[in-house]
């Protein structure tokens, strides 16, 4: 029996709802598998642990997870402490720490659930989108002087590294083979942003010419937000720098149905440190508490957890699960359904251990 140590992080709002949620699921599915087990590491970093100590996590807290397998985290930012200072006192700094430099974010349409689209239907929104998670935008290097006076001037640079680009890149490439998806569109907006951007298109360019079997194209990203919206089924995989990439998968999710189904795994494809797998939503302070919580984001974030792993059939259990149930509509109220959290995880837990006769362990 291999045992694996995860590193829980549920912290904050919804965060702890679904967190919970996420390793009942990863248990059954471990159970029914019988040849692996999740010893979890609970940490409580969160703005809570923030108004007690006054930081995120502890001085050691990046040498906490780095011995772990993988991490599992819910959410991290809650009213009462700025975004700006929980979000780069704990999520950002693993990310950029453990080189997660690949942010994938899955956006398909599920069979029972709703899209806000007109006339698309499960098979029409299945792309796969790949943000750079890493430098660009979130550069965290800046600066504000004259505050408080009508002179007051705040400038906050972006960062792209050609190393940093052309692995993200090749990565989207390599990834589309690996699905056997046809096409690699890129987001950039180099008609007004006039050096980082065209630098982006470059390198695509350069990629893009070693894999003459992958069809590629270039977008302005707001003409690609548009896209989304009107021809969701023209994409297969999106590569976008990191700004861009987060505001399309949230885009994504809502044509897809709800963010609370959105799943995201941050991967260093290395594997020199490790991955951490959370939801593409935040903490939802506005349902925080009140346990209906949509799991289903945190239990897919599962299942690439164990793919990552290297327990695809686990994986695959899980989202055989996971679409059965949404199929059957035992969903939460934000895909339209009266289940609350813990009925959802249930009937996935159910399910799992129903489908698992028939796999192999
Ligand atoms: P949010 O994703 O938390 O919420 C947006 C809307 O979606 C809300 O109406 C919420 O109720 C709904 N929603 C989100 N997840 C849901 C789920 N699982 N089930 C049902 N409904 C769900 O985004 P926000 O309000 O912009 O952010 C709230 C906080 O979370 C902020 O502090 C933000 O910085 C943080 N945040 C953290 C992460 C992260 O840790 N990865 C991601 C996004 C936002
Ligand atoms: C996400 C979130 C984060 C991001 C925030 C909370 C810093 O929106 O994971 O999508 O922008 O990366
Ligand atoms: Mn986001």
């Amino acid at each position: 029996m291999k045992q694996l140590q995860i590193a829980s992080i549920p912290g904050d709002g919804i965060g702890k709802e679904t967190v919970a949620a996420g390793r009942k699921v990863l248990d059954t599915a471990c159970e029914v598998h019988g040849g692996v087990t999740f010893e979890y590491l609970d940490i409580d970093w969160s703005c809570e642990y923030y108004k007690q100590h006054g930081q995120m996590m502890p001085d050691n807290g990046l040498d906490i997870l780095r011995p772990c397998d993988a991490i599992y985290l819910g959410a991290v930012g809650f009213p009462g402490v700025p975004d700006h200072v929980s979000l780069w006192g704990l999520l950002l700094p693993i990310r950029r720490t453990f080189r997660q430099y690949v942010n994938l974010r899955p956006v398909k349409l599920m069979a029972g659930v709703q899209t806000p689209l007109a006339n698309r239907y499960p098979g029409d929104i299945d792309f796969l989108v790949v943000r750079e998670n890493n430098e660009g935008e979130y550069s965290n290097m800046g600066g504000r002087l004259y505050q408080g006076t009508n002179e007051e001037v705040v400038v906050q640079n972006t960062v792209f590294t050609r190393a940093g680009v052309e692995r993200v890149v090749r990565y989207a490439f390599e990834l589309a083979i690996k699905n056997g998806r046809k096409k690699v569109s890129s987001a950039t907006k180099s008609n007004g942003i006039n050096y980082t951007m065209p630098f982006w298109d470059e390198i695509f360019a350069e990629i893009s010419s070693e894999y003459p079997e992958i069809e590629n194209n270039q977008y302005h990203i707001d003409a690609l937000c548009a896209r989304f919206v009107t021809h969701p089924d023209e994409f297969d995989v999106v590569v976008a720098s990191n700004l861009f990439g987060d505001i399309l998968t949230d885009l994504g999710p809502a044509i897809a149905g709800s963010i609370g189904i959105a799943p995201s795994a941050n991967i260093n494809p290395t594997r020199a440190y490790p991955s951490m797998f959370e939801p593409v939503h935040g903490s939802a302070p506005d349902i925080a508490g009140k346990g209906i919580a949509n799991p289903m984001g945190q239990i897919w974030c599962g299942a690439m957890m164990f793919d990552h792993l290297g327990y695809q059939d686990c994986g695959d259990l899980v989202m055989r699960a996971l679409a059965d149930t949404l199929a059957a509509g035992t969903t939460t109220a934000d895909i339209g359904g009266h289940a609350n959290t813990m009925e959802v995880t249930e009937a996935v837990c159910r399910r799992i251990k129903k489908l698992a006769g028939s796999v192999p362990s």
